[in-house]
């Protein structure tokens, strides 16, 4: 007969690897076995065309990608735009930008996207992760999507990459209590912390978009790649953009100083980086004193 048991400190540790791995949701009750299910027939091998959009039938294909905002970036070349995105439902990004263009307030952008239930994220998330700090702060930062930790308590950046970035912005004076405000190209926390596809950021940024037009921030920080990729429309690594002023250009025409730096989970992995993330927020510290 063989012994199944497995030692308590085994399983502990397997279950660390799991956490570890990004596997912290239980997605059903019983578990399957797939070594013991039929294969699937294989589909014929076909070549993929470079670029797939999936519509829905009727839909505009301009629905197939939010506005994105100009990237203006004197004297040097337009980085390259990020090309179609392909969602599978335009609609629903139409839908949250009308739903977010009619929103005049900060408080009636919280509501209609707590309300809004066209992202699949929000039914495995445990709260929908809107902002913290104060509006209307100078400084406004956008990160990528909630972990853990902000799904449980609802507050962006809350865990240990937050309370970096706290320490962070402390050092150039700047505190959630009036000096910034914070939130998330996404509102939802993506199950394992994967990354958000293209078509949960779509329609997200419709959001986050009006998001930065009401807090009206003197400046506004980018952290991460995705963030960045998102906001700014862009294909550029962070490692190319971070550091360098570019303009992000709102709907009613105007600029808003934008600086994009690496994402604290990033610094925590990577010590090695903070020294340009500092000098990352001593650019943003010395913007804030000229345009004072
Ligand atoms: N990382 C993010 O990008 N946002 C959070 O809120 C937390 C971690």
């Amino acid at each position: 007969m063989v012994d199944t048991a497995i030692a308590p400190d085994a399983l502990a540790s397997l279950l660390r690897w799991y956490v570890d791995q990004g596997i912290d949701e239980a997605v059903g009750e019983d578990p399957i076995d797939r070594f013991a299910l039929p294969r699937p027939a294989q589909a014929p091998i076909q070549a993929a065309p470079a670029s797939v959009t999936t519509l829905a039938p009727g839909a505009k294909t301009s629905a197939a990608r939010p506005a994105a905002p100009t990237l203006l970036r004197p004297s040097s070349p337009a980085p390259a735009a990020r090309g179609p995105v392909p969602i599978e439902s335009p609609q629903v990004v139409e839908d949250a930008r009308a739903l977010a263009e009619n929103c005049n307030t900060i408080a009636e952008l919280e509501a209609a996207v707590r309300g809004f239930d066209g992202c699949a994220l929000k039914r495995t998330a445990k709260n929908t992760v809107f902002a913290d700090g104060t509006p209307g702060a100078p400084v406004m930062v956008v990160g990528e999507a909630p972990g853990a930790d902000e799904d449980r308590l609802g507050k962006p950046f809350v865990g240990v990459s937050g309370q970096l970035m706290d320490r962070m912005m402390t050092a150039i004076g700047l505190t959630r209590e009036g000096g910034f405000y914070i939130t998330n190209i996404l509102f939802w926390r993506p199950p394992g912390n994967r990354t958000p596809t293209l078509a949960e950021q779509a329609m997200c940024l419709a959001f986050t978009r009006r998001h930065i037009e009401l807090a009206r921030p003197k400046v506004l920080v980018l952290t991460g790649g995705t963030s960045v990729k998102a906001v700014l429309d862009t294909t550029e690594t962070i490692t190319r953009m971070r550091g360098k002023w570019v303009n992000y250009r709102m709907g009613d025409g105007s600029e808003l100083p934008t600086m994009p730096t690496f994402h604290p989970a990033f610094l925590l992995r990577t010590p090695a980086s903070k020294r340009q993330s500092w000098l990352d927020l001593l650019a943003v510290d010395k913007k804030l004193k000229e345009l004072s």
